[in-house]
């Protein structure tokens, strides 16, 4: 009762649009309160019914999620595991799965059938419940690895230029070179490469003897009429724009280009394809890599544009149950620093001044993001030591909360 409550709080108080109710909701009775709650409410139900009766995948699941719950903080895991498989029988004595063809042929739902072996889905009533239906079709829980690193440094990159189409410099080729020996010793079986269509992505995965596939989608975000300018001459011949940006980085678009709320979007099928595939290094620009780390590690949109995606660095994400798991591996060649700061006096409130087109107004605010009933200390300890900087190694999760979650599309 207390999380419905953080449920109705959040979608009525706190500007979010979707919540996700997580709980065993086992039996008819339990489904009813919630669906009345609901009614109550004016707020629409999909249910996600998640049905595995393979006994490895069972126990893996319980080893790899259940045994860190906070439920088990202070218990070994042959322990542990004994009393969460004792409640899982419990649950069978009562559970009333969905019965899409008879009792529950009114509820809109999804049964997820063996982690994604077979899918069944009953009334899909409108565009998000069709996109939840199609993300969970595309994701998939086997292990692998997700690699992020920028081209090497590019001859604009040594003038402080940003944007435009140039080569690399002497540096950028030997980092080229470097990360073809990185990406051998990681030993990794098929691994694909992703590029964008610009020039020094390109040549950057050219040194890497595998083949590459290369997406527009992962251009640099267009900068419009500041495309391949220094930021000095853009604060000289654009003041207005300039601060703009400062203020709101997040939702300005520059005039004829794009902001990084745009780039969110046009990355959406890059996120997807990335959720189905396995091991995948994807050698992108700093906008881009920030917007693909803020989707793996749940970071909100004020923090994104300041996240710190160095040259020569490759970020090794590990997605693991509720979480994900960041190692940042320089490969020890230097470069240019292409970091901007957010100014001091960005960080004071809120913007006064606004054009015309500068952004895309939404139906309703960022939701805020607060600690709920139960959240632990030690989640707002460690969450607060990522903002704006990758870590060399963090763990991957928390009792009870991920340390690093996944953010919405
Ligand atoms: O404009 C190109 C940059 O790589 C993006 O960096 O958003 O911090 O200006 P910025």
């Amino acid at each position: 009762m207390a999380a419905l409550r953080d449920v109705k709080l959040y979608l009525t108080e706190e500007a979010g649009q979707i919540a996700v109710f997580d709980a065993t909701n086992t039996t008819r009775e339990r489904r009813g309160m919630i669906l009345n709650f609901a009614k109550e409410n004016g707020f629409k139900v999909f249910f996600i019914e998640s049905v595995c009766n393979d006994p490895t995948v069972v126990a893996t699941n319980v080893m790899e999620v259940k045994l860190s719950s906070p439920d088990y903080r202070d218990c070994n895991s042959a322990d542990a595991m004994e009393d969460f498989m004792k409640r899982i029988n419990c649950y069978q004595a009562s559970y009333q799965p969905l019965d899409p063809d008879d009792y529950d042929r009114e509820l809109s739902l999804i049964k997820v059938i063996d982690v994604g072996r077979r899918f069944l889905v009953n009334r899909v009533q409108d565009h998000i419940q069709s996109r939840i239906v199609y993300y969970l079709m595309n994701i998939h829980v086997q292990p692998r690895t997700i690699y992020l690193c920028r081209h090497g440094e590019s001859d604009f990159n040594l003038k402080g230029k940003i944007g435009g189409d140039s080569g690399l410099s002497n540096r950028g080729k030997k980092f080229a070179v470097a990360l073809n020996k990185f990406v051998e010793e990681q030993n990794l079986k098929d691994l694909k490469v992703w590029t964008s269509q610009l020039k020094r992505t390109i040549q950057t995965a050219e040194a890497l003897q595998l083949p590459y596939e290369q997406w527009k989608a992962l251009n640099e975000i267009d900068a419009g009429v500041c495309e391949e300018m220094t930021y000095e001459e853009i604060r000289e011949q654009h003041p207005e724009e300039f601060a703009l940006r400062d203020q709101d980085k997040y939702y300005y678009r520059y005039p004829s280009g794009e902001s990084y709320q745009d780039l969110v979007q046009r990355l959406e099928p890059v996120i997807m394809e990335l959720e189905r595939q396995e091991n995948v290094l994807v050698i992108c620009h700093q906008a881009v890599m920030r917007c693909l780390l803020a989707y793996f590690l749940d970071k909100s949109a004020d923090e994104m544009p300041y996240l710190k995606c160095p040259l020569h660095t490759v970020l090794k994400l590990t997605p693991m149950a509720y979480g994900c798991r960041v190692e940042s591996i320089s490969l020890n060649i230097d470069a240019v620093n292409t970091h901007r700061e957010r100014p001091e006096e960005a960080k004071k409130g809120p913007n006064p001044l606004m054009r015309r087109n500068s952004v895309t107004p939404l139906a309703s605010p960022e939701p805020i993001k607060k600690p709920r009933i139960n959240s632990f200390e030690e989640h707002v300890a460690v969450s607060s030591t990522l903002p704006g900087c990758v870590p060399q190694e963090v763990p991957t999760q928390l009792p009870g909360q991920p340390l690093l979650g996944k953010a919405c599309l």
